[in-house]
């Protein structure tokens, strides 16, 4: 019998302005969800769930959601979301009677968990998992022992090499993985936040970043900055491969980048 594979497709860090004539660092972020959205579709493959990982509007009402939601409604399978740091968690609400955090998706020998990590911001950018997140967390790894569960949240709980990002990662990330020990199910963690594509490890767990929809950040970098390599600095996403036997492939999609709008 072929073996079942689930497929997941990751969009993050949109930044879908709140009038959608504005730009964000001077992008139409708008129509870049739109050629990724178009990239997707064009692979033609049938997606268990679509996962939007934050940061899908920049500080924006419940229509700039809905207006995300209308142009990624083309694309197949059942869309979840969580929150970003620059997310309004009130506005999704308002647009869509779904989970916004704290939802467990299972799926096959899988379990997806979403988790919330916007909690005590630190105004910068970090932010945290909350207690309540966390006892929810420990009770569901408890009930999945004898499933393979994936991860899914908006901070990175890893530190990468670029000095900005590592002060705005999840603040309460060592307090995650105390978490996590003990429990041999968690085969992977999926995030966004950093604008560019990541595969990390930490405690024997890999951990993938997707690039954003919108702009990319420079890796590595002491300061804030855009990438400015061609190769890299267009629209990107994911997408995942969940076989079976636990293992995770990542696969990245990377665009040209748009003509400058002068
Ligand atoms: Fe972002």
């Amino acid at each position: 019998m072929a073996e079942t594979v689930l497929s997941l497709l990751q969009l993050t860090d949109c930044h879908l302005t709140a009038d959608p004539q504005a730009r964000f660092r001077d992008i139409d972020s708008d129509h870049h969800l739109r050629l990724v959205v178009d990239d997707a579709l064009s692979l033609s493959m049938v997606f268990d769930r679509v996962l939007l990982t934050g940061d899908l509007v920049h500080h924006g009402p419940a229509a700039a959601y809905r207006r995300l939601l209308s142009i990624v409604d083309p694309l197949p399978g059942l869309k979840h979301w969580i929150p970003g740091n620059h997310d309004e968690p009130a506005a999704m609400r308002e647009c869509r009677n779904q989970p916004c955090g704290m939802e467990r998706i299972d799926l096959d020998a899988w379990t997806l968990l979403l988790l919330d990590s916007t909690a005590e911001p630190d105004g910068r950018g970090s932010g945290s998992l909350s207690e309540v997140s966390l006892q929810w967390l420990s009770a569901m790894l408890s009930e999945t022992r004898d499933r393979h569960v994936l991860l899914v949240m908006h901070h990175n709980p890893v530190s990468t090499d670029s000095v900005w990002q590592d002060q705005i990662m999840l603040a309460n990330a060592e307090t995650l993985f105390d978490c996590l020990r003990g429990y041999k199910q968690v085969r992977g963690i999926i995030c966004g936040h950093l604008h560019q594509q990541q595969a990390l490890e930490q405690d024997g767990i890999p951990v993938w970043c997707s690039p954003a929809t919108s702009v990319q950040f420079r890796p590595a970098s002491d300061s804030f900055a855009l990438e400015t390599d061609m190769n890299r600095s267009g629209p990107g996403y994911c997408w995942y491969r969940l076989h079976a036997d636990g293992r995770i492939e990542q696969h990245v999609r990377r665009l040209a980048p748009p003509h400058s709008l002068g």
